[in-house]
């Protein structure tokens, strides 16, 4: 009987190679898993046989991209039938009504597709119309603002709704980014469960071990990165040392109303902003 970890594993990438290394390396330690996958433009623009034809010159029609996305979530899906989460195309311009559309033809992709949306404005308002129909997934997390929006815009919602708080980059801005996963959950605990939290940005074994200690719902690991020293370490659940070090300042819990109107919360962060743009860059620079 394979052992199972009590938070989520997800595996972060564009590589359906590297997802089925991960189920045979947790398998041969005794666990099931992972039980899913995350994505993302960025991750898509480095899958091998995408990043081969872009360095031959050899460019992609939009229409052949999304087709490419296709089969590498399909192929993902194959090896891990729990949720696979798809991100639409979304920059500084794109309406609500413009990701609704992307995420109604991405949901066919495969059975367990959960749709990622960034939480900005539009991204918001997509959610409100989506969540009687779709798993979302709500990206480019950096505060608690950010999560109680994204509580108010998705209550009632048919499926659990993930948020992903990204920790790793806010580690590069000199913070404390695992405090960012406890000020959430402490936050949450006072709601009615309907959001889940699925921590992203994971950049080695110590956050993976945090994310443990911390109980969150969900973890995404990229394979290189997080993935693969955790194997290494055994799959430790538990650090049995002295603790964790703190890595940059720490992040003050803020009290909020979860109750409050979602476009009342301030929910712009410079780190969304430079990530969304990061996003659409890397998916146009695949394009002709
Ligand atoms: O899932 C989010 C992740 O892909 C971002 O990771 O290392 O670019 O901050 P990173």
């Amino acid at each position: 009987m394979l052992k199972h970890f009590s938070t989520k594993l997800f595996i972060d990438g564009g590589d359906p190679e590297e997802t089925k290394t991960a189920v045979q390396m947790l398998s041969v330690a005794g666990y099931a898993g992972p039980d899913g996958q995350t994505t993302n433009p960025s991750l898509v623009a480095k899958n091998p046989d995408i990043a081969d034809r872009v360095a031959r010159g050899d460019k992609l029609s939009s229409a052949e991209l999304w087709r490419e996305y296709r089969k590498i979530v399909e192929q993902m899906s194959a090896t891990v039938p729990g949720d696979i989460s798809v991100e639409v195309y979304a920059d500084e311009n794109t309406q609500a009504e413009e990701m609704v559309e992307q995420a109604r033809e991405c949901v066919k992709w495969a059975e367990g597709v959960v749709i990622k949306l960034p939480i900005i404005n539009e991204g918001l308002k997509a959610a409100q119309i989506l969540k009687a129909e779709a798993r979302l997934n709500m990206t480019l997390c950096f505060s608690q603002e950010q999560v109680a929006a994204v509580y108010g815009a998705t209550i009632g919602s048919k499926y659990p709704v993930y948020v992903s708080p990204f920790i790793g980059r806010l580690d590069d801005i000199g913070l404390n980014g695992i405090d960012i996963i406890a000020n959430i959950m402490r936050m949450l605990s006072g709601g009615d469960g309907h959001v889940h939290v699925l921590a992203a940005s994971l950049r080695g074994l110590q956050h993976v071990l945090q994310v443990l200690e911390l109980k969150a719902q969900a973890m995404t690991l990229p394979f290189e990165k997080a993935f693969k020293p955790w194997a290494e370490s055994g799959f430790l659940a538990t650090r049995d040392d002295s603790g964790l070090d703190l890595l940059g300042e720490r992040i003050d819990y803020i009290s909020l109303d979860l109750q409050k109107k979602w476009d009342e919360f301030d929910i712009h962060h410079e780190l969304t902003d430079k990530g969304l743009k990061k996003f659409a860059e890397d998916w146009n620079g695949l394009l002709l």
